[in-house]
């Protein structure tokens, strides 16, 4: 039986709660939160008892999950890795790369384990795409959402754009060879919508736009790669793989093009979509590493490097914006 503690019962932080109450092999200790109004709330909604001190959630706790702002991440992980609890923390992992780096530092040095909350890894339509070999050289991502103030402590590559960052990352295996990047603030301090371009080293490009200030939502990623498309449409939880037919293809709908290599048979498959709460099913997997003495599903390290590329965008638009 693990014992869970949560830091920060806000919006996400209740979504947590929910989950955890559904989770077999655990029991929820108690919540820390600084609010007095929140806590009482959930005090009461839950039944669950409210800490005063950070420290003493921590001591009686084996996991620490963090769902306070960006800015209370590293603290929080600090003290409880050096306490030796097991540490789930919100993405992004840390709010600078230097704290993002004692982290990496102080879980290696340790002997638990953390998973960073990129919970798009989760998404039943990503898992559903799951079942074709991934190689993809062109990637195409809109994740557009409507404006609002919870969140805008960061900008909206490390608010956003970073789960996109962190699905790219764990799919082309090639190191990132070149930046560009170009972004506006148009309603906080720090870029709203930015568009940017990765190429790596292996040739594959992707072009990601994320905006926080549109009047319509759309998470969609498109990726092309030899006699492949596929489609994710992470809102939606659909998806779609357009390919050249192989006999594995049998069931699928087929249809013929005329090519200069000549007549090609494409298949349309849309991949049955897994039953799944996305957040129920990244908490569960962190249990059963920690339980198993498995990898963490999305470690410190995927968190870092998610950051990494994130930092290096805000520094490219912070020098295009100098000079424009
Ligand atoms: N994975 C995702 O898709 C996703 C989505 C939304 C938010 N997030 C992340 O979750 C975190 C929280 O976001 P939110 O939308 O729930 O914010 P929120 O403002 O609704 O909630 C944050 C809560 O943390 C509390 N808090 C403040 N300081 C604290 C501290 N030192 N210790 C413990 N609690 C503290 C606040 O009182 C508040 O109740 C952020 O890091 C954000 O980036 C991730």
């Amino acid at each position: 039986m693990l014992k869970i503690g949560v830091f920060g019962v806000g919006h996400l932080g209740k979504f947590h709660l929910n989950n955890w109450k559904e989770i077999k092999d655990v029991e929820l200790v108690g919540f820390y939160d600084p609010d007095d109004k929140v806590a009482q709330e959930v005090s009461e909604k839950y039944q669950l008892v409210r800490f005063l001190d950070a420290g003493s959630l921590i001591d009686a706790c084996d996991l620490v999950d963090i769902i306070a702002p960006t800015p209370f991440h590293f603290g929080l992980c600090e003290k409880a890795i050096r306490k030796g609890k097991h540490v789930f923390v919100e993405k992004p992992l840390a709010n600078t790369m230097e704290e993002a780096r004692e982290l990496v530092k102080l879980v290696k040095e340790s002997n638990v384990k953390l998973q960073v909350g990129h919970v798009e890894r989760f998404n039943p339509a990503y898992i559903a795409v799951q079942s074709i070999p991934m190689n993809p050289m062109f990637i195409e991502v809109h994740r557009l959402a409507q404006f609002n103030p919870r969140g805008t402590e960061v900008s909206v590559i490390l608010d956003l754009m970073i789960h996109d960052i962190d699905i790219i990352l764990s799919l082309v295996k090639s190191e990132v060879k070149n930046i560009s990047a170009s972004g506006v603030a148009v309603m906080t301090d720090t870029p709203d919508i930015a568009s940017v371009r990765i190429e790596f080293n292996n040739g594959c490009v992707a072009n990601l736009t994320s905006s926080r200030i549109s009047m319509k939502k759309m998470r969609k990623m498109r990726l092309f790669q030899k006699d492949a498309y596929i489609g994710i449409d992470f809102l939606n939880k659909k998806t779609e793989i357009i390919k050249l037919r192989t006999p594995q293809d049998l069931d699928a709908f087929t249809f013929d093009i005329e090519t200069q290599n000549g007549k090609k048979t494409i298949a349309i498959i849309n991949p049955a979509i897994p039953e799944v709460n996305a957040i129920k099913l990244e908490l569960e997997k962190f249990c059963e590493a920690i339980l198993y003495n498995k990898p963490s599903p999305v470690s410190e390290v995927d968190g870092f490097r998610a950051m990494d590329i994130a930092h290096q965008i805000l520094q490219k638009i912070r020098h295009n914006t100098i000079n424009s």
